[in-house]
C-alpha cells in the first residue's frame, strides 16, 4: 500500500536572502530570468526582494510580482509601517502576493541590536501582523534568531501573530546554531505548547554555519513544520541557506522515513543551479550534492566497475532525475580496466587484449600528472598503441 504523502511548501529565497550575500546581488533583469526559472521548477513561494532596503529591490519585487503568475510573491518588510507600505506597493501587480514581516525575539537581538524591552517587541508584532492583513490575507511573521530565543517569550509572540493575523508562522536558526534533534523538539513543542498553532503554517527558515541547514529543515518538516526556505545552491547570508535542491531529493529520496512531497520538477534543478552560477558569476562547488560537477562522477576503478554492472552500487538517485546528463565514468589515475575497455567502446574502437592492457597502463600513467582524461586524450593514447609507442612495463 503507497503512503500518501503530505505537502511540503517551497519558500524560495534566492532573491532575497541569496541575493543579499556577497558576491551573488542580481540585476532586475538577472532577478527575472531567475524567477522565470523558479516559477518553472514549481516552487510554491518566491520571495523576490526586501523593498525597503533599495530603489533596485523594490523595483526587482515589482518586476517578479508583475511579470510572474502562479506561485505566491512574497516581499520582505521589517516590523515597521514604512517597511509594510513599501512590500505592499511592490506587490500591488502580484496575482498572489505575501507580506513577510518580521522581528527579532532573542533577548541577545531585543537588548544590544534593538534595544527594545520583550513587550515593546510583542506589540510590534502585532501592530504590524495586523497592519500587513490590511494589504492581503497572506500574512508571513518570522521571529528572527528564534531558536536563539526564550522559550516562554517565544510562545507569547507566536500565539498574538497567529493572533493578529499571521496565516504563516517562520521560526528562523538565523545563525545555523541548531542541531537536528533540537530542531525536531523545537518545532514540536512550540506547535504543542502554542494553544492556536493549528491557525498557522509552520516554516523553518535553517541558515548553514554549521553545515546542517537541510538537516535541522527536514527535522523541523518531522517536527511539524510544512513550509521551507531555501534557496537555490543552498546560496545566502555568510554559511549560506538551506540548499533547495538538497531539500527536495532528501524528500523524494528517503520517502521511506520522510512521506512528504514538493511541487518541485526535480529534472529542473540542475539547470537553476547552472543559470544561478551563470548570472552571479559564482561556480558552483564540484563536489555540490545533486548539482555539482562531480555528483554522478566515479573515478576508483572498484566504483567505476560497479557502475557499470549496476549503476545502484554507487548512486542513489539517477543523474537525470535531477536534470543531469549522465554518470561520468572519469578516466584518470584511479580508473579501472573495465572503465577504460567501456569508454574505448563508446568511442567505437576495437583494441586486442594486449592493446588494452597498454593503454590502460598509459591512462594510469597520464593520470599522475593529468586531472580527468577526456575523449581526444583517449584517442591519441589509442593511436600511440597502435602505432607500438606504447609497451607493457
Ligand atoms: O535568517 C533570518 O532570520 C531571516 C529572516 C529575515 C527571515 O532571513
Ligand atoms: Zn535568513
Amino acid at each position: 500500500m503507497s503512503q500518501s504523502k503530505e505537502h511540503i511548501v517551497v519558500f524560495d529565497t534566492t532573491l532575497r536572502d541569496g541575493e543579499q550575500a556577497p558576491g551573488f546581488s542580481m540585476d532586475v533583469p538577472a532577478k527575472l530570468e531567475l524567477a522565470r526559472l523558479l516559477d518553472a521548477l514549481g516552487v510554491d513561494i518566491i520571495e523576490a526582494g526586501f523593498p525597503i532596503a533599495s530603489p533596485a529591490d523594490a523595483e526587482g519585487t515589482f518586476r517578479v510580482a508583475t511579470e510572474i503568475r502562479r506561485p505566491v510573491i512574497a516581499a520582505l518588510a521589517r516590523c515597521r509601517k514604512l517597511d509594510i507600505e513599501e512590500a505592499a506597493k511592490a506587490l500591488k501587480p502580484a496575482e498572489r502576493k505575501r507580506i513577510h514581516t518580521f522581528l527579532a525575539t532573542s533577548d541577545l537581538h531585543l537588548e544590544r541590536k534593538l534595544r527594545i524591552t520583550r513587550e515593546a517587541c510583542l506589540s510590534a508584532i502585532v501592530d504590524s501582523v495586523q497592519f500587513a492583513r490590511q494589504f492581503t490575507d497572506d500574512v508571513e511573521f518570522s521571529a528572527e534568531d528564534a531558536t536563539r530565543s526564550d522559550r516562554d517569550f517565544l510562545c507569547r509572540v507566536v500565539e498574538a501573530a497567529i493572533t493578529a493575523g499571521a496565516t504563516t508562522i517562520n521560526l528562523p536558526d538565523t545563525v545555523g546554531f541548531t542541531i537536528p534533534a533540537e530542531s525536531f523538539d523545537f518545532f514540536s513543542e512550540i506547535r504543542r505548547r502554542v494553544p492556536n498553532s493549528d491557525k498557522a503554517i509552520f516554516s523553518a527558515h535553517c541558515h548553514d554555519d554549521l553545515g546542517l541547514a537541510v538537516a535541522n529543515s527536514l527535522a523541523a518538516v518531522e517536527g511539524g513544520a510544512r513550509q521551507v526556505e531555501c534557496t537555490i545552491n543552498g546560496i545566502g547570508e555568510r554559511a549560506g541557506n538551506a540548499s533547495l535542491e538538497e531539500l527536495v531529493m532528501a524528500l523524494r529520496v528517503r520517502a521511506d522515513r520522510l512521506p512528504f512531497d514538493t511541487a518541485i520538477n526535480s529534472q529542473g534543478l540542475f539547470q537553476a543551479s547552472q543559470l544561478l552560477s551563470k548570472l552571479t558569476a559564482e561556480p558552483v562547488q564540484s563536489n555540490k550534492a545533486i548539482v555539482g560537477r562531480n555528483a554522478f562522477a566515479h573515478e576508483a576503478g572498484i566504483h567505476q566497475d560497479g557502475m557499470l554492472k549496476d549503476a545502484r552500487t554507487y548512486e542513489i538517485m539517477r543523474p537525470q532525475d535531477v536534470g543531469q546528463t549522465a554518470d561520468q565514468l572519469v578516466l584518470g589515475r584511479h580508473s579501472g580496466r573495465h572503465a577504460v575497455a567501456k569508454r574505448v567502446e563508446q568511442l567505437g574502437l576495437t583494441l586486442s587484449a594486449d592493446e588494452l592492457a597498454q593503454l590502460y597502463q598509459a591512462v594510469t600513467t597520464m593520470g599522475e600528472h593529468k586531472k580527468g582524461i577526456g575523449d581526444n586524450d583517449l584517442r591519441r593514447m589509442v593511436e600511440r598503441v597502435r602505432a607500438g609507442q606504447h609497451s607493457h612495463a
